[in-house]
């Protein structure tokens, strides 16, 4: 079995090692555009050896976005802003990846770092909120969204496919469609949170509509050798796990059969009541079950257990490849220590320029 640090290639696309930065939202842009701080972020985790970056969840539309601060690709201006960000990464040997995202009914909150809550409407900075029914989340995100017609469902699946357009053009090698962590497709997936009694609700095959509509609407656009993934939550830890679990399996296959290449296996985040059993590699298991019942090649994340538990997921045959979040904010050459902790000759090393790697090499 292939570890850590052997390439891993999914249609014509080939990381240099199967460590991938997870999507992690900075909350830096202004109106949707990229700046220098994604610059420098994405640059030096690129440069650090990651095989795969995966840039932060992406809005289609103004209204998707978490808060003020997140990134969008809904206009030329957020598309230009990016550029010089996929080359950077390309020119560090890292593939670069995208997450395109709605938020759903978690929409119009502050920045975690200033509440992550709901900013009450008519103030700045807030917009109403949509979803598929009026169910708030509850605790910190208070808000009640409106219940999308079905237009507007429409609407946002139009969006998504108008931005994927865009992260084609620009170069992205690798998109994945944020369908997890209670946002919207998660919100339309999740019995807690959907209570619609059209097409869009009600059994599993109407709850999942959404995603797999949007995946085949998606995939038409997105081009056939570039992989197409999904983040998606399997469990919601709200005491229907193996219910979820299954559903959630049977719906992967149909978004197999309609395109997708690969999974990110999560949770939902989709009630403040989840139980959740933190703890390192958590959700291997339940990411092996989802990979070997759906055929698909894929990962999971959530405390991760360093270096050497990412290396035993991926050897022992549970995921494909390790995506890893904190530890990069910690640390961008995270590939660097992970291979000397490994004993890996290492293939990350040649990353990184002399002006660092000159001093590591004499450094403990
Ligand atoms: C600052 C921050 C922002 C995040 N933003 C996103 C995001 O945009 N999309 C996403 O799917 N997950 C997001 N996450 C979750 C991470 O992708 C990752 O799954 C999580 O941090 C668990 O991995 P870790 O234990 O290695 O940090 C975020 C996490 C952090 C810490």
């Amino acid at each position: 079995m292939p570890g850590l640090f052997d390439t891993f290639t999914l249609k014509d696309v080939t990381l240099r090692n199967r460590i991938v930065v997870s999507p992690m939202c900075q909350y830096m842009s202004v109106e949707g555009v990229a700046n220098d701080w994604h610059k420098v972020h994405y640059t030096s985790l690129a440069r650090g050896g990651a095989g795969l970056v995966i840039l932060e969840a992406t809005a289609v539309s103004p209204e998707g976005r978490i808060s003020w601060g997140d990134a969008g690709l809904w206009n030329d201006e957020q598309a230009a802003a990016l550029e010089p960000i996929i080359k950077a990464i390309k020119e560090w040997g890292a593939v670069p990846g995208l997450q395109i995202a709605h938020a759903g009914r978690k929409a119009s909150a502050n920045r975690p770092w200033e509440g992550d809550d709901h900013i009450p409407e008519g103030q700045p900075n807030s917009w109403e909120t949509i979803a598929p029914s009026a169910v708030p989340f509850g605790a910190n995100l208070p808000r009640v969204p409106r219940e999308m017609s079905l237009e507007e469902i429409a609407r946002v699946q139009a969006d998504t496919v108008k931005s994927v357009e865009r992260a084609r053009d620009l170069g992205f090698e690798w998109l994945q469609m944020h369908f997890a962590h209670g946002y919207l497709a998660q919100n339309f997936w999740s019995p807690l949170s959907n209570k619609r009694t059209d097409q869009y609700g009600g059994s599993a095959e109407n709850r999942g509509r959404y995603a797999l509509e949007t995946l085949a609407a998606v995939r038409k656009v997105w081009p056939e050798n570039r992989p197409l993934a999904v983040r998606f939550s399997v469990v919601e830890f709200d005491g229907n796990d193996e219910q979820r679990l299954t559903e959630s399996i049977e719906l992967l296959k149909k978004m197999k059969q309609a395109g997708l290449d690969t999974v990110d296996v999560s949770i939902g985040f989709n009630t403040p009541d989840a139980q959740i059993p933190w703890g390192p590699n958590f959700l291997g298991e339940i990411a092996s079950r989802v990979l070997r019942e759906t055929g698909l090649p894929g990962t999971t994340s959530w405390y991760i257990d360093g270096p050497k538990g990412a290396d035993t997921l991926i050897r022992e045959g549970k995921i494909d490849f390790a995506t890893i979040g904190r530890p990069f904010l910690a640390n961008p050459h995270w590939p660097y220590f992970a291979a000397k902790e490994l004993g890996v000759e290492n293939p990350a090393w040649k990353t990184l320029p002399s002006a660092y790697a000159h001093w590591l090499s004499r450094y403990r």
